[in-house]
């Protein structure tokens, strides 16, 4: 049976700042940021929005109410959930009014949550044909204004069905994965900004993928020139580049080209957004998927997927044969053009914006918040969550 990803949805808050002003207000040369990191924008997200919030409208654009009868797991990846107790999945489940019969769960470990939840999605689908699950990988990356991570931030969300006879592409049955315990990058609990130590943790994300990768290859007798690209975790979009460089040699040198012009354009939708953590390998998928013309169904994708602290995968998918029908290019390009540019002054406002942590009530304005599913305040420290179009 083929199980896979029948559906992608995305969103990003409607704000982001400009990485040239950025360097500039941080006195660094603005090619440090465009081409060293690889980074043009960085989207902000506002007070009204939080990682329930941006999975909820991912989710929103794709699921009709066919899914949301058939939907009985959702399975929510992040790393800046919103409680240690009540999962992200609960709330998403009930702003999309999806059927009750449901399992509903919050996954973590780092960037990697998603795929875990991908990969129990699988063997759910495995087991019960019928069934289609949502995975959701939503995220709000803080490093803290003015730190060494501060040009790797951003914020927003995935949402995946994966079904039987997925429309877009089928997962493949091999997979290669490494733990190790490594302290690259983490987040303690009293934080809500990431600890991280950057050249280590670059240097751990190639070691991962190399290991991953030799070890896919020796399991299965594939090489470099059985794929039509390879997707990456992109935290910044030389990253991802950095990793592949280290394998390029392995291909001919039309496999190398190619790899290389399929790399490039699955890096345009994070260039554009930042890292979102969990989600980030899926929106470069989707980046490629969506603005690749040239990609055939029945081409092979690779998928490194890597979460600090540390866990990494590799894994493979085919096109399906009418793919770019299900995928909603147009959506994602006008989400895109209406977003609004703030200042450096601005982002750092609403950076220092943040929920009362002492058990107060709070209001928010989500007038100015043109997204459909906002968190309107804290009451009785429960957080509100409102979806317009009911
Ligand atoms: P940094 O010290 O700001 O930058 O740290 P740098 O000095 O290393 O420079 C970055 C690049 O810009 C270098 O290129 C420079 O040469 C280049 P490279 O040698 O790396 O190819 N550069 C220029 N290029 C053109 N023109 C110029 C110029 N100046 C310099 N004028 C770092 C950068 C990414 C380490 C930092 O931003 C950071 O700590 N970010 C957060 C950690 C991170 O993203 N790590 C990635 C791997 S870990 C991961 O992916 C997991 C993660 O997503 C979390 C999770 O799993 O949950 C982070």
């Amino acid at each position: 049976m083929k199980i896979g990803i029948d559906k992608i949805g995305f969103y990003t808050p409607h704000l982001y700042v400009d990485m040239n002003k950025l360097a500039v207000a941080r006195n660094v040369e603005p090619e440090k940021f465009t081409i060293g990191i690889g980074q043009e924008k960085m989207a902000v997200a506002p007070i009204t929005q939080d990682s329930v919030t941006l999975a909820a409208n991912a989710a929103l654009q794709i699921l009709d109410d066919a899914d949301r009868e058939a939907i009985d797991f959702v399975i929510f990846g992040t790393e800046t959930g919103v409680d240690h107790s009540k999962s992200g999945a609960v709330y998403v489940h009930h702003l999309l009014g999806i059927n009750p019969n449901a399992r509903s769960v919050e996954v973590k470990h780092a960037c990697y949550g998603t795929t875990a939840g991908i990969q129990m999605a699988k063997g759910h689908v495995a087991l019960n044909p019928e069934s289609k699950v949502l995975v959701l990988g939503s995220d709000i990356a803080r490093y803290g204004l003015n730190t060494g991570g501060e040009s790797t931030q951003g914020a927003g969300a995935v949402a995946l069905v994966i079904s039987a006879n997925p429309r877009i592409l089928t997962l493949e049955d091999k997979s290669t994965y490494l733990t190790s315990d490594v302290m690259d990058f983490w987040r303690p609990l009293y934080s809500d900004k990431a600890f991280v130590d950057g050249k280590f943790s670059n240097e751990q994300y190639i070691s991962f993928f190399q290991t991953v990768w030799d070890k896919f290859k020796d399991d299965t007798g594939m090489e470099l020139n059985d794929f039509e690209a390879i997707c990456y975790h992109l935290p910044y979009t030389k990253m991802g580049l950095k990793a592949l460089r280290t394998v390029l040699d392995e291909a001919t040198e039309e496999v190398q080209e190619r790899l290389k012009e399929n790399y490039k354009v699955s890096t345009q939708y994070n260039r554009n957004v930042g890292n979102i953590y969990t989600g980030s390998l899926y929106l470069s998928l989707l980046s490629l998927l969506e603005l690749q013309e040239g990609l055939e169904a029945g081409s092979r994708i690779g998928l490194f997927s890597y979460g600090s602290g540390a866990v990494g995968e590799f894994f493979t998918g085919i096109l399906e044969s009418d793919f770019r029908e299900h995928l909603a290019a147009d959506q994602h390009a006008s989400l895109f053009e209406s977003r609004k540019e703030v200042s450096v002054p601005e982002y750092e406002e609403i950076f220092d914006q943040t929920l009362p942590t002492d058990g107060s009530d709070v209001e928010l304005d989500i007038n100015e918040d043109p997204a459909n599913i906002c968190i309107s305040g804290i009451t009785d420290n429960m957080r509100q969550y409102v979806n317009k179009l009911r």
